[in-house]
């Protein structure tokens, strides 16, 4: 079954055609990333013209090596995200499945993160955890089946991708954060900065973020009051390393509790390579099996959304020509 799928919910403008929910046979996206550049983030107007004005170039592109008439099915990002981003894909996909009398499947982008590892590892089966860690989300979920999930322990503020945005965003990095504060952490000693590490007591499954920003940023401004030099990359790196530290502990717990020997990582901050390391390595003490997507498949991007298309369509989960996009849905 090849499934013509739609990602559109940020920044990034994404057309895939998936077969059988594994196969990428094409996969385009063009990136918002310079014009967010110059406001310090994603500006949302800006953000669903851009997409209006590359879509139907990029589905011309992504249908070259398969045609429409080998398309079985259109697939779309509906919800969660920016809802005029989401109504430019939504609305697309909606005409073109109308247009050619096919099945439309709408796809939470979450879960379409998650099925972004299907791509990487075929074999890999639910039921298994999943932290999914992306700029709005950081929740550690138990996938029972391919489509029905059941939270375990969620942000209760800041999403970790959005504190690695903020950071950079103080320390002058620019945007997006995620990938500059991965950078300047090279160079930098993850161990000389001591950022809190926040759990709770009533969930040892749930995270905050909001308390670790504010301690980075109490730090550099007493840095600037006592006009010393910004360490940059030692801020970088003990940040990560604090971040890295509750999401590894609380995930790999969550493991443990529920008895599940597979552990899957998700969303944009799924690509950050200390996280991957930290992650794998306590899976391997805890004989734990690792699954991560692979880099092209961590950020936002409609072949995971293909992926996730496929699982839904076999639970008969498809749509009417009344779709809505929606900015907030629970997963
Ligand atoms: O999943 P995603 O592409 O979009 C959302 O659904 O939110 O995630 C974007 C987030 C941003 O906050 C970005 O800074 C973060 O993922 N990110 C990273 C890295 N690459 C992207 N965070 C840490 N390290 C990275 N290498
Ligand atoms: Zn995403």
């Amino acid at each position: 079954m090849n499934i013509l799928a739609f990602e559109s919910s940020c920044d990034d403008t994404s057309v895939a055609v998936v077969k059988d929910g594994k196969e990428v046979l094409s996969l385009e996206t063009v990136s918002q990333t310079d014009i967010h550049t110059l406001y310090g983030g994603v500006v949302p107007e800006i953000a669903s013209r851009a997409h209006l004005e590359v879509i139907s170039e990029l589905t011309e592109k992504a249908l070259k090596p398969v045609g429409l008439r080998n398309t079985d099915a259109v697939a779309v990002t509906y919800a969660p995200g920016l809802i005029g981003s989401l109504l430019v894909g939504v609305s697309f996909a909606k005409s073109l499945a109308y247009a050619h009398k096919l099945p439309l499947i709408p796809v939470h982008h979450i879960k379409g993160h998650v099925a972004g590892t299907y791509l990487t590892y075929p074999e890999l089966k639910p039921p298994f955890i999943a932290l999914i860690a992306s700029g709005g989300h950081t929740h550690i979920v138990k996938a029972h089946t391919y489509t029905k999930y059941q939270i375990l322990g969620r942000t209760r503020d800041d999403a970790v991708g959005e504190s690695f945005d903020k950071i950079a965003r103080v320390l002058g990095l620019g945007y997006p954060g995620g990938p500059m504060i991965e950078s300047a952490a090279k160079t930098g000693d993850s161990n000389s900065i001591h950022f809190p590490r926040v759990r709770f007591e009533d969930n040892p499954y749930d995270f905050s973020f909001s308390g670790i920003k504010t301690a980075v940023i109490n730090y550099i401004h007493q840095k600037h009051q006592l006009s010393l030099d910004i360490p940059v990359s030692d801020i970088a790196a003990s940040f990560t390393d604090a971040v890295c530290d509750v999401l590894v502990n609380n995930t790999v717990k969550a493991c443990k509790d529920h008895n599940s020997k597979k552990l899957v990582l998700a969303g944009g901050v799924s690509a950050n390579k200390t996280l991957r390391k930290k992650l794998e390595e306590e899976c391997n003490k805890e004989k734990i099996n690792f699954f991560a997507p692979d880099f092209r498949y961590c950020g936002d991007n409609a072949a995971m959304i293909g992926a996730q298309a496929y699982y839904e369509y076999l639970q008969n989960n498809t749509a009417s020509a009344d779709l809505n996009a929606y900015a907030v849905m629970p997963i």
